[in-house]
């Protein structure tokens, strides 16, 4: 194929191989530091193609520069970096890489409900400064997770898979809220549909897996804390704006609840002075949800072959904006 394509960070190989084997041209960034928006914009100029993540601010100033592009790939399945609406417009079709990373994100998801229900981090901590102290009967405690319920805001892919997980371990209650009902889910693990309001009383772990958007942008604020359990774990995996930083950071401090485990921050990257950071109820990691070998090498297969069928076949398998194909 003689199409040029503009890849944005250095991919797995698993992905770029399969485009280098369509022979398309490749331009792969291989600096240590994302593209600005200018080396963006300059880049995709000049290619027919753009594959992209989360980071890559493909906005309406980005896409008026780069209207003639035939397809971007985005490799993550969150896609709010993306004007959509806008690349819609422009007839621009959008493919993305669902459930590749369902399970590697419910795994941070759990595993940071763990941790921060047993202060994990800032028990690790206290040991690299030397505190390790002594056998405290009454000290750093901890709680159990058998039997309590956990709460879901977005029961899609990897909320499933995270409910799964608790269930399974500790026999917990499933309460869910979103914007579309999950009938299977229901069945399969007998979660419950509640009102937001419900999930924020009721809830003992309170996971965030839902897509951000203006609907979900900071839905999590101090009012929401404030109807929140004291003993309540809040846990976001999704999208950092999700969360109101400030009021989590209050919330915790003024134990409106337990305490959180972030995987994305709000902004990002978090600054090293955060106050959260310096929380024993907390644990955060930077955004690392799919970060396993099997779960980035499948999105960048994923991300590879919406491209590869976009010009083979005018298909793409996992696509945001179908109704661009359609014209
Ligand atoms: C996604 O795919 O949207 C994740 O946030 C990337 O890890």
């Amino acid at each position: 194929m003689e199409k040029k394509i503009l890849v944005s960070r250095q991919f797995p190989d698993k992905g770029i191989q399969l485009l280098k084997k369509e022979n398309f041209h490749l331009t792969i960034w291989d600096k240590q530091r994302p593209m600005t928006q200018d080396e963006l914009i300059e880049g995709a100029k000049t290619h027919h193609a753009l594959m992209c993540t989360l980071t890559d601010r493909i906005d309406r100033h980005f896409l008026e520069h780069c209207r003639h592009l035939d397809i971007i790939s985005q490799f993550a399945v969150g896609y709010d970096n993306i004007d959509v609406a806008l690349a819609t417009r422009f007839g621009i079709p959008v493919g993305f890489t669902p459930d590749a990373m369902s399970d590697a994100t419910a795994d941070i998801a759990f595993g940071l409900m763990i941790a921060v229900a047993r202060k994990m981090f800032f028990l690790h901590k206290t040991i690299i400064q030397g505190q390790w102290g002594y056998f405290n009967p009454t000290g750093n405690l901890g709680m159990e997770l058998n039997h309590k319920t956990l709460g879901i805001l977005g029961l899609g892919r990897i909320g499933v898979k995270m409910a799964q997980r608790c269930r399974n371990a500790y026999d917990m209650d499933i309460l869910y809220h979103g914007r579309t009902r999950n009938m299977a889910a229901e069945r399969l693990l007998d979660a419950r549909y509640v009102e937001f309001d419900d999930l924020l009383l009721k809830s003992d772990v309170l996971s965030v897996h839902c897509a951000l958007t203006p609907a979900t942008k900071e839905i999590f604020n101090g009012s929401a804390f404030k109807r929140m359990k004291p003993s309540a774990i809040f846990i976001n995996t999704a999208r950092g704006p999700i969360h109101h930083e400030k009021d989590l950071a209050r919330a915790i401090a003024e134990k409106e609840i337990w305490g959180a485990g972030l995987d994305v921050t709000n902004p990002e990257p978090m600054q090293p002075d955060n106050p959260l950071l310096a929380m024993e109820n907390v644990c955060i990691l930077p955004h690392v949800g799919s970060g396993t070998i099997e779960a980035r090498n499948q999105m960048s297969v994923l991300a590879a072959m919406n491209i590869i069928e976009f010009y083979k076949i005018g298909q793409i398998p996992h696509i945001v904006n179908p109704e661009v194909l359609k014209r």
